[in-house]
């Protein structure tokens, strides 16, 4: 079994201080920074956007996971791929029949390329592109805020997907991830762990990271 990615979500972090948080996350043993951006229409909050991934790219090191939650995603993935992002993971609820555009669209900047399914979105309707991408998000919680519980069923998704795919693409998992819920993941399949509140709300922010390995 290949080691596990810790991804902490900044989206829990102190926004008047990233440069200090995401060096803290890299002193401390993350792998990727995950990187959170909503538009206030995909999701019901506004976030982060690439003006920001491009400052955070000059001071850290770390591959940059972008999870857009957003609608439209073929009109922002130019920005996005220019402003740094290492990994950018789309949803496939805001993007339907232009999937593949989109996949290799990010592709065509050298970037890794990932799909992300809401809760209520089957594997079934991503089947399709799994040859495609680079990583697949399975979603635990509704997205648009951090601090939410995870989600059971959905971790199920994992499994199932497991048994579609034959190469090394990635499955990651995002919402309400703590060391038992990661725990759950990690035995149908996850490989990325992508970990918000529970990272930044922990005393030891080294601990924490370790304790979801
Ligand atoms: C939710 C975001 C998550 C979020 C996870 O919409 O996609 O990345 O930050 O936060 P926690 O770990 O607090 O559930
Ligand atoms: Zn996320």
């Amino acid at each position: 079994m290949a080691e596990r990615i810790i991804a902490p979500s900044i989206l829990s972090s102190d926004f008047a201080n990233l440069q200090s948080e995401v060096e803290k996350l890299e002193i401390n043993g993350a792998d990727w920074i995950h990187v959170d951006v909503m538009d206030g229409h995909f999701v019901p909050n506004i976030t982060i956007g690439a003006p920001v991934v491009k400052a955070l790219k000059k001071v850290c090191s770390l591959p940059l996971d972008v999870h857009l939650m957003i609608d439209n995603p073929e009109k922002y993935i130019k920005d996005f791929a220019l402003a740094g992002s290492d990994y950018i993971t789309f949803h496939y609820e805001a993007a339907k029949d232009k999937a593949k555009e989109i996949i290799n669209l990010i592709k065509s900047y050298n970037i890794k390329a990932g799909i992300s399914i809401k809760p209520k979105t089957t594997v079934r309707e991503i089947i399709s592109y799994l040859d495609m991408v680079d990583l697949v998000l399975i979603m635990t919680v509704e997205p648009g805020f951090g601090g939410q519980k995870f989600m059971t069923d959905c971790a199920l998704k994992i499994k199932e997907l497991k048994q579609y795919i034959k190469n090394d693409t990635i499955i990651e998992v995002d919402g309400g991830i703590n060391p038992e819920t990661a725990e759950i993941c990690a035995e149908y399949g996850a490989r990325a762990f992508v970990a918000g509140n529970y990272i930044f709300a922990h005393q030891n922010m080294k601990e924490a990271i370790a304790s979801l390995r």
